[in-house]
């Protein structure tokens, strides 16, 4: 799928260059911070992204991920 780019989640309009950094400071596991910020608590179609946000350190992504 070309020029597919993956950033943020859509719901609550939250980049994940914004979350990273958060989610690093307070060491949050996905589980906080779906809890803290609602991002993965909508629709959840970011939530793969999430995963692996916090696991390499990525914010952008393109390609589909699903669970
Ligand atoms: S895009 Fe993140 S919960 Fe819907």
């Amino acid at each position: 799928m070309p020029n597919l780019i993956i950033s943020k989640c859509v719901c609550r309009e939250m980049p994940f260059t914004r979350l990273l950094p958060l989610a690093r400071q307070r060491g949050w596991s996905l589980v906080d911070l779906i809890r803290e910020t609602g991002c993965g608590g909508g629709c959840g179609l970011c939530r793969p992204y999430l995963v692996r946000m916090l696991a390499t350190g990525e914010t952008v992504f393109h390609d589909l991920i699903v669970e």
